[in-house]
């Protein structure tokens, strides 16, 4: 088997944090410190032994839920048919420690979110669905 399908049947649950125009912008969202959000989330990439990995992307679309952060599932979540989730106006640590856990226990399809972040769950565009993919 090459790399690269060794790779997609192994792939973690992955973060995807949306730094467009909205998302991470401190004139915007000024009581949040974006940097240290997404320091804490490559941070926890990092010391999780590929069980998460974080990227950032371009603005998704939602900018009036921002910060959006998007949780893919695992290769192990998409077989028990689990989707992407989309997180929004994730600003504070309490929502950066509930989606940490969350990936930590698996993510979506594996292990059941925490309550708190459910609130949290909106719906993507369709449109951004589909570059979220990519
Ligand atoms: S900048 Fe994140 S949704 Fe637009």
């Amino acid at each position: 088997m090459n790399r690269s399908l060794i790779q997609a049947a192994n792939r973690p649950c992955t973060l995807v944090v949306c730094r467009g125009c909205c998302c991470g912008n401190p004139r915007k969202h000024p009581g949040t410190d974006h940097t240290w959000q997404l320091d804490r989330l490559r941070a926890a990439a990092v010391g999780s032994g590929g069980r998460l990995a974080v990227r950032t992307t371009d603005c998704l679309g939602p900018c009036d839920q921002a910060n959006i952060i998007v949780v893919q599932p695992s290769t192990a979540g998409r077989r028990a048919g689990a989707r992407a989730v989309w997180i929004g106006f994730a600003l504070d640590d309490d929502c950066t420690d509930d989606l940490l856990n969350w990936a930590a226990a698996g993510g979506p399809g594996v292990a059941e979110p925490p309550t708190t972040l459910t609130l949290q769950f909106v719906r993507p565009p369709r449109e951004a669905r589909a570059r979220a993919r990519r």
